[in-house]
């Protein structure tokens, strides 16, 4: 049975006071639902998160980390670094890390390779431009991104691996996917999975949605047999909304 997952991705936002106040709420609420519940702080707030949320059912992972072990690269940090304070799942991907940081595929694929050395999970995005899907490219761009940046991989990676359909025109726009667009993405995910290891491997991995969840849609998003749960943002600024989606399995 896979595992279902909701994490919530904060970006930039919440400084020590504000994550202090936001993870004692977090603590606070009650998981009616099986799903694995995870929260993305910031770098600064990372250590902190971790030793408030590390006795609870609430996993503190990071938004990002650079595919070097250590040496020049002013302002990264390693897996070693995230893996000393007890982080052990790390986002890789994000669009707005492909947009605003030039990431690639190839880049990418680096450091999903750093992660999985360290023996941390990956929760890695991907997602269409709202070009792509007008021009009727979507399935194009999201089977090259996964492919580009996963397919190297063997099978026993994908232990560590989680998949999280983000399409880009969703990310904070309110415009939510449907219920069956999202559907119909996660199934030819899984597909192109199955076709390059098999089906036993693609029905093991996790494919998240994210991309403006809010707790009026999740249920039904959720609902959907290749759903296995989401990837959150600005909902997961509020405790009471995070927890909603958490719950809406
Ligand atoms: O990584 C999750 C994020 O990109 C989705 O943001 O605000 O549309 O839920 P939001």
């Amino acid at each position: 049975m896979r595992k279902q997952i909701v994490a919530g991705n904060w970006k930039m936002n919440n400084d020590l006071s504000q994550t202090e106040s936001l993870i004692n709420e977090l603590k606070s609420k009650t998981k009616t639902s099986n799903a694995e519940v995870m929260v993305a702080p910031t770098f600064t707030n990372l250590y902190h998160a971790y030793g408030v949320l590390k006795n609870t059912n609430i996993e503190v992972i990071a938004q990002n980390m650079h595919f070097a072990e250590n040496g020049a690269y002013t302002g990264e940090i390693s897996a070693s670094m995230l893996k000393s304070i007890g982080i052990e799942t790390v986002i890789l991907g994000h669009s707005e890390r492909r947009e605003y940081f030039n990431e690639t595929d190839e880049l990418l694929a680096k450091k999903v390779d750093a992660a999985l050395a360290k023996g941390m999970r990956v929760i890695f995005c991907f997602g269409e431009e709202l070009a792509d899907r007008k021009s009727g490219n979507e399935e194009a761009v999201v089977g090259n991104q996964i492919k580009n940046a996963l397919f190297h991989l063997d099978t026993a990676s994908y232990q560590n691996i989680v998949l999280a359909y983000e399409p880009v025109w969703a990310i904070g726009t309110g415009e939510t996917a449907s219920p069956e667009q999202a559907q119909d993405m996660h199934a030819f995910i899984r597909k192109t999975l199955a076709d390059k290891y098999g089906n036993d491997v693609a029905d093991e991995v996790s494919i998240l949605y994210g991309g403006s969840v809010k707790p009026a849609n999740a249920e039904e998003i959720f609902s959907k047999p290749d759903v296995d749960g989401g990837l959150i943002g600005g909902a997961a600024l509020k405790a009471d909304d995070f927890f909603d989606i958490v719950n809406a399995f």
